[in-house]
Order: C-alpha cells, then sequence, then structure tokens
C-alpha cells in the first residue's frame, strides 16, 4: 500500500509514492495537532507579511487569512476533521488551504520551511501554554502558605537522616516545601524568558532570497526579539532541553513532599489523614487506605526524568543544522508537562483535604532528645565552648537513657550538675518542645514569628507578575 503522492508536500521530488508503513513511522500529526492554533497564528502573521512585503498579491494575502480564520473557527466549533493520514499539522494546514483555494493556497509557504515553522509554533505553544503551568505552581506555594499559616505554631518534630532532630512547626515544614516551589516557578520564568525569540525567516537554515520582513512577522506573534542566526533558529532545542529539566526538578521536589505524605500516613507516623477521596483500597486487604495519589506523583517523577533524558540524547552530537531527529523533542516535552501539570492539581487536592493529627505531631517530640541542641547552646551561651557543651550534653542523654528517661528535663538539677556547673534552675524552662522552637527566631528558623516573615515572603513572590 502506498500513500497518495499529491498529499505530501515533497511528493515533486519523488518519483515513487511513499510506502505507507515508512510514510507512518516518520508522521507526527498525532503529537504536533496540538500546535495547530500556533500554526495558524504563525501562518496568518507570515501571509501578511509576504502580502505587505509584495511577495504575494494583497488579494492572496487576505483569501489565505480568511480561509486561516475559517480552519481555526472550525476546529474550535469541533467541525474540523484533521486528517490523521496527513504527514503533520504544517502540511495538513497547507493541504487545507490548497483545497479550498486551489493555486492561492499554494502561495502560503513563500520564503518558509517546515524547519522554522515548526520551532516557530512549538515556542508559541509553549509561550501560551508555559504560565498556565506556573499558574498551576504558584496555587500550590499559595495553598502550602494558607495551611502553613493555619499551623505556625503546631509544633512536630524536624528529621534528618528520617531520625528525630530538632522541633519545628508544621508551617515551617509546609514553608519549606513552598519555598521549593516558587524556585522551581523561577526556573520555567527564565526558559519561557530565553525562549522569547522568534525564528520564523531562518527558512530551512540559511533564510530566504525573498525580502521577508522578519522584525513584522516577530511583533505580530509578540515574540521579545528574532532568532539571532538561521541555523541556530532551526537546530536549537535547547530551550526545550531547559523546560524538561525545569520540569524534572519540579516533579522531583513533588516526589519528596509525596514521601513525605507517604510516611507521614503511616501507622508508624500517623502525622495526616488523608480524605476518602484522596486515597484507595486495596484489593485483598479490607483494612487498608493506601495514599496511592502520593506514591504515583513519586512514580511519575521516573518518566519527567525520562523527558529530560530524552531530550538531551536527542540532541547529543547531532549535527547542524535541522534533523529528522528533531521531530521527537514534542512528545517528551508535552509527556513532561502534561505530567506535572496534572500531578500539581492532584497534589493540591490531596492537601486541601488532608487532616493534619497535631496530638501525634506534638507527642513524637517528647521522645528522642530533640532538645539536646537547646541544652548545649544553653552552655554555649554561659560560655562554655560548643565541643564541650556537645560532650556535656551527650554525656546527660546517655545517663537519661540509662535511667530509661524520655527528656533531658526529667533530670533534677543536681543530676544535670554533674554534667557541668553551669546548669541552673532555668535550664527547665528552656527544654520544652514549645520554647525550643519559639527561641530559633532567626531569619529561616522555625518560630512562629520567622515562620511568618517567609510566608509574607514568598506571598510577595507568587504575586509579583515575573518571578525575576
Ligand atoms: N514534523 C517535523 C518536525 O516536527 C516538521 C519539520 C520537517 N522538516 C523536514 N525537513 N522534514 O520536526
Amino acid at each position: 500500500m502506498n500513500v497518495e503522492k499529491t498529499k505530501v508536500l515533497w511528493g515533486g521530488r519523488l518519483d515513487e509514492k511513499p510506502e505507507e508503513a515508512a510514510f507512518a513511522f516518520q508522521a507526527s500529526i498525532a503529537t504536533d495537532k496540538r500546535l495547530i492554533k500556533d500554526d495558524i497564528a504563525l501562518s496568518r502573521a507570515h501571509v501578511a507579511m509576504l502580502g505587505a512585503q509584495g511577495i504575494i498579491p494583497h488579494k492572496t494575502a487576505d483569501l489565505l487569512d480568511s480561509a486561516l480564520c475559517d480552519i481555526e473557527r472550525e476546529f474550535n466549533a469541533g467541525s474540523l476533521k484533521i486528517d490523521v493520514a496527513a504527514e503533520d499539522i504544517h502540511s495538513f494546514i497547507e493541504s487545507e488551504l490548497t483545497a479550498r483555494l486551489g493555486d492561492e493556497g499554494r502561495r502560503v509557504h513563500s520564503g518558509r520551511s517546515r524547519n522554522d515553522q515548526v520551532v516557530t509554533g512549538f515556542r508559541l505553544f509553549l509561550k501560551r501554554t508555559v504560565p498556565e503551568l506556573i499558574c498551576e505552581i504558584r496555587a500550590a506555594v499559595k495553598l502550602l502558605l494558607e495551611r502553613a499559616e493555619e499551623h505556625i505554631e503546631t509544633i512536630m518534630p524536624g528529621y534528618t537522616h528520617l531520625q528525630r532532630a530538632q522541633p519545628v512547626t508544621l508551617g515551617h515544614h509546609l514553608v519549606a516545601w513552598a519555598a521549593a516551589l516558587e524556585r522551581d516557578s523561577g526556573r520555567f520564568f527564565d526558559a519561557l524568558r530565553r525562549l522569547d525569540e522568534c525564528p520564523l525567516g531562518s527558512g530551512a537554515l540559511a533564510g530566504s532570497t525573498l525580502k521577508l520582513d522578519r522584525e513584522a512577522v516577530r511583533a505580530a506573534l509578540g515574540f521579545a526579539r528574532p532568532c539571532i542566526n538561521s541555523m541556530d533558529a532551526v537546530a536549537a532545542r535547547d530551550f526545550a532541553s531547559e523546560l524538561a529539566a525545569a520540569a524534572a526538578i519540579s516533579q522531583t521536589n513533588l516526589s519528596r513532599f509525596c514521601e513525605d505524605i507517604v510516611l507521614w500516613a503511616s501507622e508508624e507516623f500517623k502525622f495526616i489523614e488523608l480524605s476518602e477521596a484522596w486515597s484507595t483500597g486495596s484489593s485483598i486487604m479490607p483494612q487498608k487506605k493506601n495514599p496511592d495519589f502520593a506514591e504515583l506523583i513519586r512514580g511519575k517523577s521516573a518518566r519527567v526524568t525520562g523527558n529530560l533524558v530524552t531530550l538531551l540524547t536527542l540532541q547529543k552530537g547531532l549535527p547542524y543544522a535541522y534533523n529528522k531527529d528533531l521531530q521527537e523533542d514534542k512528545e517528551a516535552l508535552f509527556d513532561s508537562l502534561d505530567t506535572l501539570s496534572s500531578s500539581y492539581k492532584i497534589f493540591r487536592g490531596m492537601i486541601a483535604g488532608a487532616k493534619w493529627n497535631i496530638k501525634r505531631m506534638s507527642a513524637a517530640c517528647n521522645e528522642g532528645f530533640l532538645e539536646a541542641t537547646d541544652a548545649a547552646e544553653y552552655l554555649v551561651a554561659k560560655g562554655m565552648p560548643f565541643r564541650r557543651a556537645h560532650e556535656a550534653v551527650a554525656g546527660i542523654v546517655r545517663d537519661c537513657i540509662s535511667r530509661g528517661e524520655t527528656r533531658i528535663a526529667c533530670l533534677s538539677l543536681e543530676a544535670l550538675k554533674t554534667h557541668s556547673n553551669l546548669f541552673e534552675s532555668d535550664i527547665f524552662e528552656k527544654l520544652s518542645p514549645k520554647v525550643c522552637v519559639e527561641s530559633r527566631s532567626l531569619p529561616g528558623g522555625p518560630s512562629p514569628s520567622a515562620v511568618k516573615i517567609q510566608i509574607d515572603e514568598l506571598k510577595k513572590r507568587i504575586n509579583s507578575p515575573d518571578a525575576a
């Protein structure tokens, strides 16, 4: 079976009709049909410029423009049948124009190549959709900050090595997540700024002999500037790598938060109770309520990281300028952006419906000597060199363990004095988890006043129109 030769844009060059299986193998319309609006937008800007420059008659430019508008209208109304047998969305739209306008339609491709066309459409698509993703991220930051405000005084253990380390608050922990996500949104902003260049006018790789007006096309499409070099314009996909990296970093951040949630939802921790709508059961164990959504967000970091590796490997060693390999770029990046966007929606839903077990969190601070560093710093404040204070408190902890006590404050002042004479009765006021948290009021710290400042700063950042 062969494909109808007249259907393909390059049919004039080859005698034989393309083999159907081979044609299908190289077709990309299943993926790049998402660029339809962008392809129409860039074609409209291109034909308007061709008309204004006298490269095609004004009348032809008008006819092409209204046919492109018709195609878009039909697409929006759901009445346009995208021919999935077309090679790609660019070929499809050109063949529609030719079917509707005959030879006038055949003028649309003057002075352009699919090489500059596809990358322009891709960039336009990203300029229009990545800001939506940034909104998703910012919505997650906002939600975390709201929850942090509610739990600015909710004491919980902070962990290192998954061992209880020092008391913090749930608010402090949630702001730690929010701070990472705010940086994630910044990475997308940065990438958007760099990709804001218009490739059209670069042709296949070496521009055109026709007197194209690149500046007019750039302005009509709302790009900040034209691409600086026509070969770079058609060959470069570092903008895709950058976005895929931003997506992989963000999905990896989400995977860490989700790991915390999975742990906290366990019987062992019991710090969080996920709402039933955001949990699943087991097909065999009737008692189970599983944090599948958190696990899946964590699991999906694998494919988002995989997409980044795909994009980097795709470009590694690829000779200049365009090669068909580059067609693989969209599937990988679309998947990363889609996966990240849906992960954010699910993450927000999960956090919004979660209940926090404040009693369990606070009780977990009563074992594990989370106040040990505070005791050592008490001695430092009284003049003891820190290393000596560390040794003294380590001795106290050993003492407590041998007596079966779980807190430093369980020892008498007399017993404490055997470790250091600097201990006075005021030490007992310093060792409750609440006081430990309140005394850590340095910028960035867990005290309610410090966390409030962090929340205000992050709120300001996510409300700025640009993350710069
Ligand atoms: N579908 C192609 C892509 O996504 C369009 C460019 C094709 N150019 C070419 N010379 N075959 O990259």
